[in-house]
């Protein structure tokens, strides 16, 4: 008989984790990688900022916390880290999440979200996660109070870069994977703050810490990680290249030349996002559309659009970041001809403020075809995918992106420019993939191709998507499609307890 394989344990370091605290994507792969894993033999306790609204949450669930690990200096002031596992609600009751929070008051306890107030940044925020880092790599050296220690370090983001160097440091050989969700983001700071962070000035150097002058955190991430994964296979290439590696294309290209990165796809959380149980939607399934329609009509009704029912198009939905890499500006250009005709429009999002300007003018130019939401609200993303035809996805570089999987979950077909993980998991809906019944959505700017992602492009694919609308058994035919293809966790979660194993060996 062989021997049962112990649980191996997972320390996953990041700033965010849903449903706790969201600001996108990173939130949601963090807050539902760990219940992935749990079947294939790994535990993950996810390290996360005890920012007042976590904390609150968690005293509200009655989760109780107790002291694992603490420390009378962090960077300038006393922290510790509180352990218990949270019982999250979603559609079908619920998971479970084993908890670290780091409980630094001088770090984490002031209003606004996770990284600015009042749209502005803080100014310490890479003292702010270079401490999450530091704290990280520490519980991964000393264990915790209540004898746990990782075999494995999985940090998210510049936020997390810093664990595998601090480990280095520390001369602990913990393996670790850093995942890059948005190379965009590099975690950038003066090297006169390298001592204030414990960081040694001897490894401010080209190969490691050092980043045109400055440290990047992400950087430093790249090149000391075991493994480097990104979030889709597409975009794991793109990152090797100038136009997307945002000047980290050096080091993306030298791990990935060396094997040692990988695109590992993201999944959705089907427990919490199921149309047939999401508690903030009309039940409907891909064999049972009569509450789809119902979530289209409060949709429309709750936006206050097509008020005398006769608009012929389908209802595109748009819920996203206001910002350049989800192509907000491509949006205000193509979206008039498709209301011109017959198309709606409804939009949820914050960012920018030219955007959110941008975007009510053309609302107020279109009344009852177009609404616009300014604002965060998961209740009515959810709404939004279960009540669309359409979801707009027109992304310059998309590392992965989540919504065109929910809008495809629930029924609302994703239409897509050509990039990351955009590309990787819409198939066009071109006359060869609808007759071979693998087509589940539409796609545009595909540089392989020798198109651009632009309005022109775009507008041509909302057309296409409209055309199709009128011929309802296609219609359906898609939709049943999009809504069948598996979106879940599964295969993906596979690929990264496969990565820890070869790492843990
Ligand atoms: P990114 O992480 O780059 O913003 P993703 O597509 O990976 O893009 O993930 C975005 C996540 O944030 C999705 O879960 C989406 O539903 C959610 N989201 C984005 N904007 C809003 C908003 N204004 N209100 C509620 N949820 C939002
Ligand atoms: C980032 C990316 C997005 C991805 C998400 C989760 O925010 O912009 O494409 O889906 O991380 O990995």
């Amino acid at each position: 008989m062989s021997p049962c394989p112990r649980t191996r344990r997972v320390l996953s370091v990041a700033s965010e984790c849903a449903p706790l605290i969201k600001t996108g994507g990173l939130a949601d792969v963090v807050g539902a990688l760990p219940a992935a894993l749990e079947p294939l033999g790994w535990h993950t306790r996810v390290l996360l900022p005890g920012y007042p609204g976590v904390l609150a949450q968690l005293a509200e669930a009655g989760t109780t916390l107790r002291r694992v690990w603490a420390t009378e200096d962090l960077f300038g002031g006393p922290a510790t880290v509180r352990r218990g596992v949270y019982r999250t609600t979603g559609g079908t009751g619920g998971t479970e999440l084993d908890l670290m929070v780091l409980d630094a008051p001088h770090l984490f306890d002031r209003p606004g979200g996770p990284y600015s107030v009042d749209g502005h940044d803080h100014h310490d925020n890479h003292v702010r996660f270079a401490a999450l880092s530091w704290v990280g790599a520490r519980l991964a050296v000393e264990g915790t109070a209540d004898r746990w220690r990782p075999d494995l370090v999985h940090a998210h983001d510049w936020q997390a870069g810093l664990v595998p160097s601090y480990l280095k440091y520390a001369d602990c050989d913990v393996p670790t994977v850093v995942t890059v969700h948005n190379i965009a983001f590099q975690g950038v700071f003066g090297p006169d703050q390298l001592d204030r962070l414990k960081l040694p000035t001897w490894d401010f150097h080209p190969e490691s810490l050092e980043y045109h002058g400055l440290v990047s955190t992400l950087k430093a991430g790249m090149v000391h990680a075991s493994r480097v994964t990104t979030v889709s296979p597409s975009y794991a290439t793109e990152l090797a290249t100038p136009e997307f590696g945002f000047g980290l294309e050096g080091v993306a290209a030298m791990r990935l030349d060396r094997g040692e990165m990988t695109g590992i796809l993201n999944g959705i959380d089907t427990a919490a996002w199921d149309p047939a149980t999401d508690p903030a939607v009309t039940p409907f399934s891909a064999s049972d559309l009569a509450g789809k329609d119902a979530n289209r009509g409060a949709l429309l009704a709750e936006f206050g659009l097509d008020p005398t029912g006769d608009r012929p198009g389908p209802l595109a939905v748009v819920v996203t970041r206001l910002t350049h890499q989800k192509g907000v500006d491509l949006l205000c250009d193509a979206l008039p001809g498709f209301l011109d005709a017959g198309g709606t429009v409804a939009v949820l999002g914050s960012g920018d403020p030219g955007y959110e300007f941008a975007l009510g003018e053309l609302a107020a130019r279109y009344p009852g075809a177009m609404g616009v939401w300014i604002g965060y609200d998961e209740a009515l993303s959810h709404r939004m995918y279960a009540g669309g035809d359409l979801v707009l996805v027109p992304s310059r570089f998309e590392p992965c992106g989540l919504t065109q999987l929910y809008g495809q979950h629930y029924g609302a077909l994703p239409v897509v420019a050509a990039t990351g993980g955009l590309r990787d998991t819409v198939t066009d809906a071109t006359p060869e993939n609808l007759a071979a019944g693998t087509a589940t959505g539409f796609s545009f700017g595909d540089v392989r191709l020798g198109a651009a992602i632009d309005a022109g492009g775009l507008g041509f694919a909302l057309g296409r998507a409209a055309d199709l609308y009128r011929d309802a058994d296609a219609w359906g035919r898609l939709r049943r499609t999009a809504m069948t293809t598996p979106v879940d966790w599964g295969t993906s979660a596979a690929r990264y307890a496969d990565l820890f194993g070869e790492l843990v060996g």
